[in-house]
């Protein structure tokens, strides 16, 4: 696919790069919708100056319409140029219907053809939702957890917890990429040595009804993938199963201690 192409999906979604006023105001409408919050909120001169500096704003369209959209500023560590993707997000009504995906494809494609083989992002680990969509459905990879990262903000989102992040590194010519771009799992099978940090799958409605027992479980799996973490262990996975989700880790190539 040639990224400077429009492309459409089965669901008459047209992705396209954004470059005008007119589409950063979209974005913005969109931001508007989706986090509905000030504190967090990107202005358009910083749209701008992603794309102006070998960044990114791409959105997904129905027909006129932006219905979703992805933002990543240039990156550089260690001498290694990638792209630190800071917001993607889908209208309400339009998610779980690939668009998401869609977005992520085009951005990958995008990176590719421009040189850059490494996307990054951060995740909440208590947003299941995310960790699938990144782990699963993109083939990304976590090695790095970020304790309270943007500081404890007056956001509603954050719900007034320590904004811990994971790292999402979406090595966009690896094997695990490579599989869930056909539609098949990141890994074909979990080692036997792997290890679970389970998280409840109530934890939304916890950090609602019951905040202490949210920050509870937030302190229990900040320890747990520090712990991890810390021995050399990769995320490769999410599992559900009952009223959990699972991430799974497995030693990384650099040989795991227990
Ligand atoms: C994350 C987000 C961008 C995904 O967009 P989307 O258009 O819904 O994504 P897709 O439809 O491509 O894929 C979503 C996947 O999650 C799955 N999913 C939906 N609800 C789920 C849930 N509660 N638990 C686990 N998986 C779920 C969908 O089934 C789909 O997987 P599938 O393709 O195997 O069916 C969108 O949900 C969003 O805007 N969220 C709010 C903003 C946000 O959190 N952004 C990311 C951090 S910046």
């Amino acid at each position: 696919m040639e990224p400077s192409e429009s492309v459409q999906t089965e669901v008459k979604i047209t992705y396209r790069h954004c470059r005008t006023h007119e589409d950063f105001l979209a974005c913005q409408r969109i931001e508007r919708e989706v986090w509905n919050d000030p504190e967090l909120e990107v202005p358009i001169t910083l749209y701008v100056v992603a794309v102006e500096t070998g960044g990114q704003v791409i959105g997904a369209f129905d027909g006129e319409r932006m219905v979703g959209f992805t933002y990543a500023v240039p990156g550089i560590h260690e001498g290694r140029i990638y792209l630190h993707s800071h917001q993607t997000g889908v209208l309400p009504e339009a998610r779980n219907r690939g668009v998401g995906r869609g977005l992520k494809l085009f951005q990958r494609a995008d990176a590719l053809a421009r040189g850059i083989d490494l996307v990054e992002w951060t995740f909440d680990p208590l947003e299941l939702k995310n960790a699938y969509f990144n782990l699963m459905r993109l083939g990304a990879e976590v090695r790095r957890f970020v304790p309270n990262c943007y500081g404890v903000t007056g956001s509603p989102l954050h719900g007034g917890l320590p904004t811990d992040r994971l790292v999402a590194e979406w090595e966009l010519r690896s094997e695990r990429a490579e599989r869930c771009l056909s539609e098949e799992p990141p890994v074909a099978s979990i080692r036997a040595d792997a290890v679970r940090i389970a998280v409840p799958k109530a934890i939304g409605k916890l950090k609602v009804s019951d905040p202490d027992a949210a920050r509870a479980v937030q302190d229990r799996i900040r320890e747990e993938f520090q712990k991890w973490f810390g021995k050399g262990y990769v995320v490769v996975a999410i599992e559900t199963d009952g009223e959990e989700s699972c991430y799974v880790l497995e030693p990384g190539d650099g040989g795991a201690k227990s």
